[in-house]
């Protein structure tokens, strides 16, 4: 079965196709990170316009890509939530007149959900039931996936997401948006014992992180730096906050898997990229024998391959809408 996808949730229009939830055809991916850049963040309403103005070129050139047309997709996946509502709604839209005008089912896909079945286009073996942290821009969950489309949240930050916070540590030290990246790189050559950040735990909710106060502490000490004439150390900053941030990540993660008693992890989400986390999950996950899955990077952060998969379980699982199809900001992952 295949299925032609699309992601409009935040600042890529994105497109592909894939072959039963595995077999990527084709995958585009148009970035405006550039222009959101100039404004330190995504700004909504370019977002938006910008979708309108890709979303045409790029479906062709999945189709074109997978030397493919329209009577050879079985159904059309998109994201429908959760993400910025003028965003989505491009992609909606676009799908439900696609949809309509081609007689193709049309498969409402969560986009947390997708980033979790990014690991099934990288890890052919892999199949539910796993414990899964998802950790993107915008959340940071722990998610029991007890099925391709049936799964428990577990713990969420009570706050800021983890990849928020990387963002605004970055963006406090003028580093370009978005700053996880560039925190990831820079944090390679300091020393993660430099400064000692807070790592703040959630009373009577063991699997709850907050990040807030961490991101407050590294802001704080950056100005105060700064209004004594200081060169601020980068290297060791971010060294010692991204070390902060993939402690609290992992240990929350491990306790889970320990008290749910699972022998697989799985780690998704733009966040997910993170080079010490990809290697600290692996390690805790070695020293307990729990198999551990990562995306490849190439499908880390967001792109519509991943859709396609998530898109056939979904389909599977006969989650189909009708043209009443609508956007969503906000959307819990275990909506059904
Ligand atoms: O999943 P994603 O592409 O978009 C959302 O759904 O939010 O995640 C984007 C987030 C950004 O906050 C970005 O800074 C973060 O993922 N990110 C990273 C790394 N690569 C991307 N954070 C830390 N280390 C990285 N290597
Ligand atoms: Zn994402």
């Amino acid at each position: 079965m295949k299925i032609l996808s699309i992601e409009t949730s935040c600042d890529e229009t994105a497109a592909a196709v894939v072959e039963d939830g595995r077999e990527v055809l084709s995958s585009v991916i148009a970035s405006q990170v550039e222009e959101h850049k100039l404004y330190g963040g995504v700004v909504p309403e370019i977002a938006s316009r910008r979708h309108a103005e890709a979303i045409v070129p790029v479906v062709q050139k999945a189709l074109d890509d997978a030397k493919l047309n329209m009577d050879d997709i079985d159904a059309i996946a998109v994201t429908h939530a959760p993400g910025l509502i003028g965003a989505l709604l491009v992609g909606v839209n676009f799908a439900k007149g696609l949809s309509l005008s081609t007689g193709k089912p049309l498969v409402p896909t969560h986009h947390l959900r997708s980033h979790i079945a990014s690991n099934y286009i990288s890890h052919k073996e892999l199949k539910p039931p796993f414990m899964c942290l998802v950790v993107s821009g915008g959340h940071s969950h722990i998610v029991m996936v007890e099925d391709y489309t049936k799964m428990k949240v577990i713990g969420r930050t009570r706050d800021d997401a983890a990849g928020e916070a990387f963002d605004k540590a970055a963006r406090t030290m003028g580093m370009p948006y978005p700053g996880g990246i560039e925190m990831d790189k820079i944090a390679e050559f300091g020393n993660p014992d430099a400064f000692e950040f807070p790592r703040p735990v959630v009373r009577d909710a063991p699997y709850d992180f907050s990040f807030s106060g961490l991101k407050t502490c590294v802001i704080n000490l950056i100005h105060n730096m700064e209004q004594r004439g200081e060169e601020i150390p980068r290297e060791d900053i971010c060294a010692s906050f991204r070390s902060a941030v993939v402690e609290l990540l992992v240990s929350n993660t491990m306790k889970a898997c320990e008290d749910y008693g699972v022998n697989t992890l799985v780690v998704a989400g733009g966040v997910s990229a993170n080079s010490l986390l990809r290697k600290r999950l692996g390690g805790e996950s070695q020293k307990r024998g729990i198999n551990f899955f990562k995306p490849d990077k190439s499908v880390c952060t967001d792109n519509a391959a991943m859709v396609g998969s998530q898109g056939y379980y979904e389909y599977l699982s006969g989650n189909i809408a009708d043209l009443s199809l609508n956007a969503a900001a906000t959307l819990p992952i275990d909506y059904r």
